[in-house]
């Protein structure tokens, strides 16, 4: 038997390298050898953007796109829309008598990300609510409605599988052995920096690579890329080390990586020269991914009967996970 891996992703904007070296990349390794469910998780993305939800619409479609151009294959993964299971709110609903308030507040990346908000927005205590402190309470109904055992993340979402961990443990605890307790499967890929060399590369940053990005785009985007500061001739020698150009470079495998260090180190490199076959390596490394984006672009039917067979078999698994849930809860009116 195969085991079950779950994962998601807010569909907040389009698959940048970050993503795609951080989590698609992983998940391309592990979709054949497992029972796959991806989510498109946008009733989490709403928990951010509830006065946006055309944005979060628009993004459903844009991320189901690129998700199939990094070639998972829709064989393999069920992938499907959050919100067309509600029973992942249902549990989310029994999941929240069993979590202190000040044990959410206390979650790490939950503390993180007000900290981030109240710097936003000032210290006023109302602008964080009620389905935002909550969904990690949420994220672990996404996970055991679908029984899954492992679960690929970034470092920044392990408390939220050790939370999820917590509940399931109570609830087990409560209402007698009913779920599997989830483990992180970490990505193998640290965080991946942005163009401008910040520590992580993001939208907001405008600092990111898309995997939508045309020749132009990425041209342009190189072009500006962080160099070593200190080189200011053609031929002054640098540390690779600190240049972003370098570090794509590495990121994209280019095969000729150590004459790169080694002419960079010896001053024989100039950037734009470099920057050019940087960009180079980029579109070689996007040709197979905008291909099989351009056909889904073309093909809007297939996209769709994709989500629909994820949503049949991910709703399968949903009603079996919440008959066992309602029994173990004594939520069972079939008979009086
Ligand atoms: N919170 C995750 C993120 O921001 C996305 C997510 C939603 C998720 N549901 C999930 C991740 C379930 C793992 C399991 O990236």
């Amino acid at each position: 038997m195969k085991k079950t891996i779950l994962t998601g992703i807010r569909p907040t904007g389009n698959l940048h390298l970050g993503h795609y070296f951080g989590a698609c990349q992983n998940w391309l390794k592990l979709q054949n050898d497992y029972n796959f469910f991806l989510e498109i998780a946008d009733v989490q993305a709403l928990t951010d953007n509830f006065d946006n939800p055309e944005k979060v619409r628009k993004n459903v479609k844009e991320l189901t796109i690129d998700i199939l151009s990094t070639g998972i294959n829709p064989k393999n993964v069920h992938l499907f829309i959050q919100s067309k299971i509600p029973e992942i709110a249902e549990l989310t609903v029994f999941y929240s008598n069993l979590v202190t308030m000040a044990r959410l507040y206390r979650n790490p990346t939950v503390k993180t990300e007000i900290a981030q908000k109240k710097a936003i927005f000032g210290n006023e205590g109302e602008s964080v609510t009620y389905g935002f402190v909550g969904y990690p309470v949420s994220q672990a109904a996404d996970i055991t409605t679908f029984q899954g055992e492992l679960i690929p993340v970034g470092e920044d979402q392990l408390p939220l599988i050790e939370q999820c961990r917590e509940i399931v443990r109570k609830f087990n605890r409560i209402y007698g052995e009913t779920l599997k307790e989830p483990e992180a499967l970490l990505s193998p890929t640290p965080r991946i920096k942005g163009l401008d060399g910040n520590e992580k590369m993001g939208k907001s940053l405008g600092n990111a690579i898309y995997l939508a990005d045309s020749e132009e785009t990425i041209t342009k985007k190189v072009m500006n890329a962080k160099t070593d500061t200190k080189k200011i001739k053609k031929d002054d020698p640098a540390n690779p080390d600190v240049c972003m150009v370098y570090y794509y470079h590495k990121l994209v495998k280019n095969e000729n990586i150590e004459t790169v260090c080694k002419e960079c180190k010896g001053g024989n490199r100039g950037c734009v020269q470099c920057k050019k076959e940087l960009i180079q390596k980029l579109n070689e490394f996007l040709v197979p991914i905008r291909e099989k984006r351009a056909y889904y672009l073309e093909h809007p039917e297939e996209v769709k009967r994709i989500l629909d067979e994820g949503t049949i078999a991910a709703k399968e698994k949903a009603q079996e996970t919440m008959k066992t849930v309602r029994n173990s809860m004594n939520i069972n009116y079939e008979e009086l």
